[in-house]
């Protein structure tokens, strides 16, 4: 027997009389509403395959950085609204919130704490810096700096032109949750030392001795250097056979694990030319190109990106890439709630 039946009961079939009855209750009939939340076979995604032009997205957020000051805006931000979702639900996909922030020449953005964790990748600008938990975050372009959840932050700007930064944050999650806020605290004091990309995990597969049988905090690494980054990919690159992937996951050099309980990031590069069809996955996901050209294929979508563009892709969602020039490599950093599907039991990898 077929427990599926192709068309459930609908409202409207109800009488006038009942359907006031429960509303007056505060109750309604889950049979009419059933499929939306819960379709067979396959998730239906509200985020839409979608493209953010930095070419387009640039100009915008100067021109806030004329129209609005900071004491105005607390954080400069131009949020990427998938058009799934419309404009207010500051989704780029179902779990991930993406804006581009711009930081002028002495602006600051006092110390604070907040549940949604944060990730920022650097797009332009020399000068910006974040300070964690007393740790000087030095942000250079590509660099990827990692703010937990309900870790101090702040962020300064010491150089002379606009710094322009992606945001990433777990937010829609935290705001479904119902626990999403902030709270402002006192100046931090920053140590003079490099951040621990450069001292205590400067190398992958080297750890504090110290630290071995202990519990280090779970957050031992919050910068990675994209020149670290980018040489690694080119190593690999020279050890990969073309059209298998380049492609390198951010982890916590103490756990392995993913850096972040809910988001998770890596990096991509495409040879001169090269075609990549990514493995299929329930995740949602944002590709931000870091160099190059690219063109991408999002659900049947297709997208010509360039540098600092950006790209989402909803969950279940096939993706293709392929690097435009013949002669330069293209690199891309990939946003996923992959880790947070893990955790709940439901991350799924299909075939090609
Ligand atoms: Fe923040």
């Amino acid at each position: 027997m077929n427990l599926v039946t192709p068309a459930l009961g609908t409202l409207e079939e109800l009488p006038a009389d009942y359907r006031e009855a429960m509303a007056a209750r505060n109750l309604v009939p889950l049979w009419p509403s059933m499929r939306a939340f819960l379709p067979h076979g396959a998730p239906r995604p509200q985020t839409r395959p979608a493209l953010w032009r930095y070419a387009e997205v640039r100009p915008l957020l100067l021109r806030a950085g004329e129209l609005t000051p900071i004491e105005k805006a607390e954080r400069r931000v131009l949020v990427f609204a998938n058009p799934g979702h419309g404009l207010d639900g500051l989704h780029c996909t179902g779990t991930i919130y993406v804006g581009m922030q711009l930081i002028l020449p002495g602006e600051t953005a006092p110390s604070h704490r907040h549940t949604p964790a944060a990730v920022r990748l650097v797009v332009e600008g020399e000068g910006g810096f974040t300070v964690v938990n007393g740790e000087r975050l030095p942000m250079r372009r590509g660099d990827l700096i990692l703010t937990p959840a309900l870790q101090w932050h702040e962020h300064h700007h010491a150089g002379t032109g606009p710094v322009v930064w992606l945001d990433a944050l777990d937010l829609p999650l935290l705001v479904a949750m119902e626990a999403s806020y902030a709270v402002e605290g006192t100046r931090q004091t920053a140590r003079a030392a490099p951040d621990a990309s450069a001292t205590r995990y400067r190398r992958a597969g080297l750890v504090p001795f110290a630290s071995l049988g202990a519990r280090p905090g779970p957050y031992p690494l919050l910068r990675w250097p994209w020149e670290e980054v980018r040489a690694a990919l080119e190593a690999l690159a020279d050890d990969t056979p073309r059209g298998a992937a380049v492609h390198l996951a951010y982890v916590n050099p103490e756990t392995g694990e993913e850096c972040l309980p809910t988001l998770g990031f890596s990096a991509l590069m495409l040879r001169p030319g090269e075609e990549l069809a990514l493995p299929r996955d329930s995740a949602s996901a944002v590709f931000h190109v870091v160099e190059g050209r690219i063109q991408a294929e999002v659900a049947g979508t297709g997208f010509d990106a360039e540098d600092a563009d950006v790209i989402a892709a909803p969950a279940h969602a096939p993706v293709r890439l392929a690097n435009r020039s013949a002669a330069e490599p293209a690199f891309l950093f990939r946003i996923d709630d992959a880790p947070l599907q893990r955790r709940i039991g439901i991350y799924e990898r299909f075939g090609a």
